[in-house]
């Protein structure tokens, strides 16, 4: 039923329907959970022959993996990973297991010391800003946060942030000095950015203040539900193309490829970069856990082995997502009072309510035993100025349970939604 041409005793008679439903539900005593963009143990486990694999042999490359040393990462894990983020073997980085860490020192370099010795401290400079497009990954905006970075929002739509308003801001405002981007199957929406988008941003640096820099965390650059998943094209080619491969440092991790707690992460930049970068990691540590990079090496071995492991999480993930996508399609398709992404890829699915009920939503599911991600995490200082993006994230509970937390979803969209437009 189309909600918004409703008449009022239609829409009196659903409220009364729905609510009786809702009760049900509440007395149902459920406890499901959509707010962890984790891997579930079943895709763990598809990792286990980590373990062992090195079969007490720890050299790989003529080098001691048990010791000391080795910033910049083992180089066969730098032939493993480099194709995962479209660069060269001699501009990726190999580190500890996670790239959020990875991302918060590179952040701290460009912040207080200069990322090359060519650079200035952005601190320097007075109150900088970076470009958040939203919605976006929470544990980005809390790196500028607490860094006292300024963050401004931009839209994110199907291609990727709205291009057009990220270059006006940029060549405003020299003290705009990143963008943070996950370009495929970013976090929530699930977007890819297209072609296009990826030209223009190879370019910002071109029309930018000093020592800009794209913090490009291509998280989810194999996590494909399908085959026929859009590509992304390689940023780090445009930015050759343009003179502007300074401006980029490209993150990505294992985290779920194999184990989120015990993987691998990467950093792609340019070699200037990587120099200057591995100098400073040089002062916050004396090497990387090089024992789990040949782990990672040994289990994967290649492209085509990551893809054979990407498939099987696809498998486990598929099922999962489409439980979410029916369960809204088959309730939701014609209401008129809401949206939500239908991604390929990556972690998580992004929902919009009616501007004014995010909130409202979340807490209605809570009462009946569904916990979702909080209102707002999605926006910079957690503030979701329309109050209306909600995160969902199905892929830790089981088939049946998604089903379920998707009905109790769809139940409370419905109340809330009609309890406003009754109100009006
Ligand atoms: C976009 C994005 N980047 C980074 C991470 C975390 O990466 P890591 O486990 O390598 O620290 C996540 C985890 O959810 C994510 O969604």
């Amino acid at each position: 039923v189309d909600l918004t041409t409703a008449s009022k005793e239609q829409l009196q008679a659903l409220q009364t329907e729905l609510e009786q439903e809702y009760t049900g539900l509440k007395q149902a005593g459920l406890n499901l959970d959509l707010t962890r963009g984790k891997p579930s143990s079943d895709q763990l486990s598809l990792s286990n022959s980590l373990d062992g694999i090195l079969q007490g042999d720890y050299t790989m490359d003529n080098i001691d993996l048990r010791n000391y040393g080795g910033l910049d990462g083992l180089p066969s894990a730098k032939t493993l990973f480099a194709p995962v983020i479209d660069v060269a073997i001699d501009e990726i980085l190999i580190g500890g297991y996670s790239s959020l860490t990875l991302m918060h020192q590179c952040m701290i370099f460009c912040h207080f010391f200069g990322l090359n010795s060519s650079d200035g401290a952005w601190a320097t400079e007075g109150k900088v800003k970076f470009l958040c497009p939203v919605p976006g990954y929470d544990r980005h905006f809390s790196i500028c946060e607490q860094l006292g970075i300024e963050m401004i929002p931009v839209a994110i739509g199907d291609t990727g942030p709205d291009m057009d308003q990220v270059e006006a801001l940029i060549k405003a405002d020299p003290l705009i000095k990143g963008i943070w981007c996950v370009p495929r199957f970013s976090n929530p929406t699930g977007c890819v950015y297209s072609d296009k988008t990826v030209d223009r941003l190879a370019q910002l640096d071109n029309i930018a203040g000093n020592n800009f820099r794209i913090f490009y965390d291509n998280a989810y650059a194999v996590h494909t539900l399908s085959d026929d998943a859009p590509k992304l094209k390689s940023i780090m080619a445009a930015c050759k193309k343009y003179g502007t491969e300074d401006s980029l440092l490209i993150f990505g991790s294992t985290s779920k490829i194999t184990f989120a707690g015990a993987g691998v992460c990467y950093l792609g930049a340019s070699k200037v970069n990587l120099a200057a970068i591995t100098k400073h990691i040089g002062i916050v540590s004396i090497g990387p856990n090089k024992v789990d990079q040949a782990r990672h090496v040994k289990f994967l071995q290649d492209s085509a082995g990551i893809k054979v492991l990407m498939d099987e999480h696809a498998k486990l993930l598929q099922p999962r997502f489409k439980a979410v996508t029916d369960g809204l399609e088959n309730e939701l398709a014609d209401s008129g009072v809401c949206e939500w992404t239908k991604p390929e890829g990556g972690y998580f699915i992004s929902f919009d309510t009616l501007p004014g009920l995010a909130k409202t939503v979340i807490n209605m599911a809570a009462e009946a035993g569904v916990k979702l991600t909080p209102a707002g995490a999605t926006f910079p200082y957690g503030r979701d100025p329309e109050d209306k993006n909600i995160r969902i994230a199905p892929s830790v509970p089981s088939v049946a349970e998604i089903t379920k937390a998707t009905e109790v979803f769809v139940n409370c969209v419905k109340l809330a939604t009609i309890n406003k437009l009754l109100a009006q």
